[in-house]
């Protein structure tokens, strides 16, 4: 059979993504031993995110590192376009920035982009966007950032200094670089065009505030890439220092293949989700499995295509031993599918529990947070 390209744009994630033919599309280096051997130096423990490979691919994470060894401001920057109810994978970048922002502590600055959601997409209106950013706050707020170092702003209510960022980019960015970096077209609003200088404010927002040096990082899925290609175009011609970037590959819903992602929501696992929704979705997931528990046991099932194992491998079984011993035993047929997925819906509402109860606490400290004009 002919195989499609896959496509990865800020918009959409369709096909079969190859993470490393995507590092040479979007011209991004592969994370070494080397980055991890510096980090560990400075961390007390390796986020299993990134020991499991999820966090994967960058741009200058090593010279943001540098920086930070010589003493250099060093800031994260990361963001939520909020077009519905946050789910796991949303999480992904959060949590590792939670680790970063931990270990260097390092200021963060957190946008919300109230105004690319109601560009974007014809259904939602400026309501409906607006009731989804209260959602979506408390779920950021949830990830437990310190509330000292953290400012979050969306774009509509603290337009003013975005703005002024943001008409300082967009004039060195042409319609032609927009098109070819975005895909825009005819079709596209004028909103749309402007949008991607929206996006690069915060990569100088700390510097246009202070007036201070600072090297930024970029915690995010590889979907926002383009962004920063733009973003670190600009910046020489800006005074600033080029953006660096760490880039996450996507947790995949938990169908057949593709991203989790909230337009297929019996595939994702919504934070909003009960505890028996999410069983449910688990209980019904992709395994590897054979199709009956005797074909499992004697020919063994394929951890390797199962949608289960990924999900304990990538985030929820930290203990190395134990997702090992899953693996051989999944594939040597002493493990049915069944079992696993009853582990995974245990630590799965395990993780719900958790966020809704510091969900619920920070309904008490988004003025902590939340930036305002
Ligand atoms: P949004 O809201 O689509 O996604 C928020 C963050 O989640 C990542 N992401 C995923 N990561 C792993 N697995 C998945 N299945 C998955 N789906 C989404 C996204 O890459 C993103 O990091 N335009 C942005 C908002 C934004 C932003 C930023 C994001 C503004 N400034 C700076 C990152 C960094 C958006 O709509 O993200």
């Amino acid at each position: 059979m002919e195989r499609v390209d896959p496509v990865v744009t800020p918009w959409e994630v369709r096909g079969e993504v190859d993470y490393k033919e995507l590092i040479e599309k979007f011209g991004v280096e592969p994370i070494t031993e080397e980055i991890v051997k510096r980090l560990r130096k400075h961390s007390s423990g390796l986020h299993v995110l990134l020991r499991r490979g999820v966090f994967f691919s960058h741009r200058e994470f090593d010279e943001w590192i540098d920086s930070y060894e010589k003493g250099v401001k060093v800031i994260l920057y990361t963001g939520r376009g909020p077009s519905g109810n946050t789910h796991l994978g949303h999480m992904i970048p959060w949590m590792f920035t939670k680790y970063l922002q931990d270990t260097f502590k390092c200021d963060l600055y957190f946008q919300i982009t109230d105004d690319e959601k109601f560009l974007f997409n014809p259904e939602l209106s400026t309501d409906q966007v607006a009731e989804y950013t209260k959602g979506n706050l408390l779920d950021i707020i949830a990830v437990g950032f310190d509330p000292e170092r953290t400012k979050i702003f969306t774009d509509l209510t603290y337009s003013k200094p975005l703005y002024n960022m943001a008409v300082r980019i967009a004039k060195h960015v042409t319609f032609s670089t927009a098109k070819a970096t975005f895909g825009f077209s005819d079709s596209s609003n004028i909103g749309m065009v402007f949008f991607p200088a929206m996006q690069a404010a915060p990569c100088f927002l700390h510097q246009y505030l202070t007036s201070e040096d600072a090297h930024v990082l970029i915690p995010c899925a590889i979907d926002q890439e383009p962004y920063w290609r733009v973003s670190r175009d600009v910046a020489p011609k800006m005074g600033y220092r080029k953006p660096a970037g760490v880039y996450s590959k996507f947790i995949p819903g938990l169908g057949s293949g593709g991203k989790m992602s909230a337009s297929l929501p019996d595939t994702a696992i919504f934070l909003s989700d009960t505890n028996e929704e999410a069983v449910r979705k688990v209980k019904n997931a992709f395994t590897g499995g054979q199709p009956t528990i005797r074909e499992q046991k004697e020919r063994g099932g394929n951890p390797d295509i199962c949608v289960v194992y990924s999900y304990l491998y990538s985030l929820f079984d930290e203990d190395d031993r134990a997702v090992a011993e899953t693996y051989s035993s999944c594939k040597g047929g002493g493990l049915i599918c069944g079992e696993c997925k009853e582990r995974l819906a245990r630590k799965v509402v395990a993780f719900l529990e958790d966020h809704r109860a510091r969900r619920e606490k920070a309904k008490d400290s988004v003025g902590k947070f939340l930036i305002k004009e």
